[in-house]
């Protein structure tokens, strides 16, 4: 993913650019470059594809200096990873330009500059951006007016900072579907697409909202809304402990990690969503061409890991008309496998370094797509630096950010949202979608970090519920249809970190044989869907309430279950069916934590568990 670092200052900021992108890095990036107005008033820039130190090391070799400069790490999405692909990007010799995100209308707008007489030097969509600015400033020379003006003509998700050598006084900053923050310094500003490049130089940040263009001198920061309207926007302190490797406020990591799921959600999403689609260009320069030639699926993880892929086939399925099969990463690598033509390799993963899910990877690799391989590998995962990122053809990163509880929690949901997102765009690319349905459920996903802090406001609705399970040494778990695999999530958290034997089934395969260990000793945990479903779950419910087995139901709030004698409903903010799986995840999450509490184990460092399993 890439990032951005600025900075208008008295001084030399070269460093605090180069440090700024240092601490980036566990984003992910294949190249990083820098660009600085020297004191003779003169552009210059340095870009190396690689490591941030590559860079730092031709600085070292060519020193630039200056007081005003901006500096990005790129991810490839349009154009391969290579020098004259990396940001900053020049129109003539006075102006750049690095941006996050994608430019969806870049092709049409690259046609317009070029019968204007501008020469592209790189297949970004960014350099389309340098040139309209630097067309905008022709008819209106005033920076920050032309900026505003020209994004107007951008299409897609954006987060970009500009200089001028001509408007030596100011750093330009405009925001549209990408992050960015302002740091504010004692007589000189910053900006980073994520404020952790700017702690080694303030702690009072100022972020800036969908729409806002800021216009950032070094003694003053103005901001313009998406109306054109100048705006405040509330300066924050910035207090040591309040994120990193820090529990903060919360007892212990797991919970801060679930409180944090609304807003690392939010990351996940950010610069991956169009108006009313998907951005498939989130996925890699290729994928919109390899999307459009697949025909099937493949899934392979671990552990939580593998229980989103779960929860993705029915997706896959159901949304996209797409056929997916998914597997544990422990079979599927000592498998003879028969692959279906045309098969895309999705592995997932929170730390990308999982043994058994880098040799299914390492496997899948070993067969050529002419000899009956797979078609291309793609990587969930939510280390940009990873094995598994390095080995793939593509990638999508979540961004759950460190995940220091041994139960994931965090890295689970943002891999849904991932998830969702491949199935929106295999199903755009492959027109097996419904644009209404995509739009629909684009909106969906924009909410979700709303509902999901709905979700997480009933943390003491489940605190007190936790209190069934405090003497009990089983229980069983039962969903349907893509509600099954979340609840054989919420059975994973519950035995890995209290110890208690936890089952999931998939609630019509009750009657199959579980039922027999039903009884007033075995509390039932049912993740209810609100579908057609919905009917012959209440009907499994009516088998355990029979043999006297306690239930908790969560319910949609409108699906209109009711507490009774041995049945306790905790009702749930209502939302779309698909997206359900993620935010009935939430409860889950909160119900094996206080379960733990009150048992007194070690919620963070589960007995027998490591938080990366790097051997077979
Ligand atoms: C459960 C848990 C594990 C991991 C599994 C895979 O809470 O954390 O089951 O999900 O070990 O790990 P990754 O996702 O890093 O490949």
């Amino acid at each position: 993913m890439c990032g951005i670092v600025g900075a208008v200052a008295e001084r030399n900021i070269t460093a605090v650019l180069v440090e700024g992108l240092k601490r980036l890095e566990y984003r992910g990036y294949d190249s990083a470059g820098v660009a600085l107005l020297n004191d003779q008033g003169e552009l210059h820039r340095s870009r190396r594809v690689g490591k941030v130190s590559e860079l730092e090391a031709a600085l070292s070799q060519e020193p630039l200096a200056g007081r005003l400069g901006i500096a990005h790490t790129r991810w490839a999405t349009h154009g391969a990873p290579s020098e004259r692909n990396a940001h900053p990007h020049f129109s003539g010799h006075d102006l750049a330009v690095v941006h996050n995100g994608i430019i969806e209308n870049h092709e049409e707008l690259r046609e317009q500059l070029k019968s204007l007489g501008y020469v592209f030097s790189s297949d970004t969509d960014t350099e389309v951006i340098v040139h309209l600015l630097n067309h905008t400033l022709k008819i209106q020379p005033d920076l920050t007016a032309a900026l505003k003006e020209a994004v107007k003509q951008l299409h897609g998700a954006y987060g970009l900072a500009v200089i001028s050598a001509k408007q030596p006084d100011r750093l330009l900053a405009a925001r549209s579907g990408s992050p960015l923050v302002i740091g504010l310094g004692l007589g000189e500003n910053f900006l980073a697409s994520d404020q952790l490049a700017l702690r080694q130089v303030t702690d009072r940040f100022m972020y800036l909202e969908e729409g806002d263009i800021a216009e950032i001198q070094r003694d003053s920061v103005q901001i313009w809304d998406a109306a054109g309207q100048p705006v405040v926007r509330e300066s924050v302190q910035y207090h040591e402990g309040a994120e990193a490797a820090d529990k903060g406020e919360y007892r212990h990591f797991m919970l801060k990690e679930i409180h944090e799921q609304p807003k690392v959600v939010q990351r996940t999403l950010e610069g991956r969503l169009g108006s009313d689609h998907v951005l498939v260009q989130a996925f890699g320069p290729q994928a919109a061409e390899l999307f459009g030639k697949v025909r099937n699926v493949q899934i392979v993880a671990c552990g939580t890991s593998y229980h989103a892929g779960m929860v993705a086939r029915y997706w896959l399925e159901g949304l996209a008309g797409i056929p997916c099969q998914v597997e544990v990463a422990s079979e599927f690598r000592y498998r003879k496998v028969v692959v279906q033509p045309d098969t895309l390799f999705v592995s997932i993963s929170q730390s990308g370094e999982t043994a058994d899910t880098l040799a299914a990877l390492r496997n899948a690799k070993e067969h050529a797509p002419d000899k009956g391989g797979y078609l291309a590998s793609l990587a969930i995962c939510n280390v940009g630096i990873s094995s598994l990122v390095r080995e793939s053809d593509l990638t999508l990163l979540t961004q759950a950010g460190p995940e220091i509880g041994v139960a994931s929690t965090k890295a689970f949901t943002t891999q849904l949202v991932a998830l969702m997102l491949l199935t929106l765009s295999l199903g755009q690319v492959r027109g097996t979608l419904d644009k209404t349905l995509e739009a629909e459920l684009v909106e969906e996903l924009r909410r979700l970090p709303t509902r999901l802090g709905e979700a997480l406001a009933m943390d003491s609705v489940v605190e007190k519920v936790s209190e069934l399970f405090a003497e009990k040494h089983h229980s069983l778990f039962l969903g349907r249809g893509a509600q099954y695999p979340v609840a054989m999530e919420g059975a994973l958290k519950l035995k890995e970190i209290s110890y208690i034997h936890a089952e999931a089934y998939p609630a019509g395969e009750l009657k199959h044989g579980p039922l027999a260990l039903v009884d007033s000793d075995m509390p039932v945990v049912t993740v209810a869907p609100n579908n057609e479903l919905l009917e012959k779950l209440k009907s499994n419910l009516q088998e355990v309430r029979a043999r006297g087995g306690e239930l908790l139901v969560f319910a949609d709030e409108q699906a209109g279950m009711r507490n009774g004698e041995g049945t306790h409903v905790v009702n749930m903010p209502h939302i779309h069916d698909a997206l359900a799986p993620i935010l009935y995840t939430i409860p889950l999450q909160l119900l094996s934590y206080y379960v733990a509490v009150l048992k007194g184990t070690d919620v963070d460092q589960p007995r027998n568990l490591a938080k990366s399993v790097t051997v077979e």
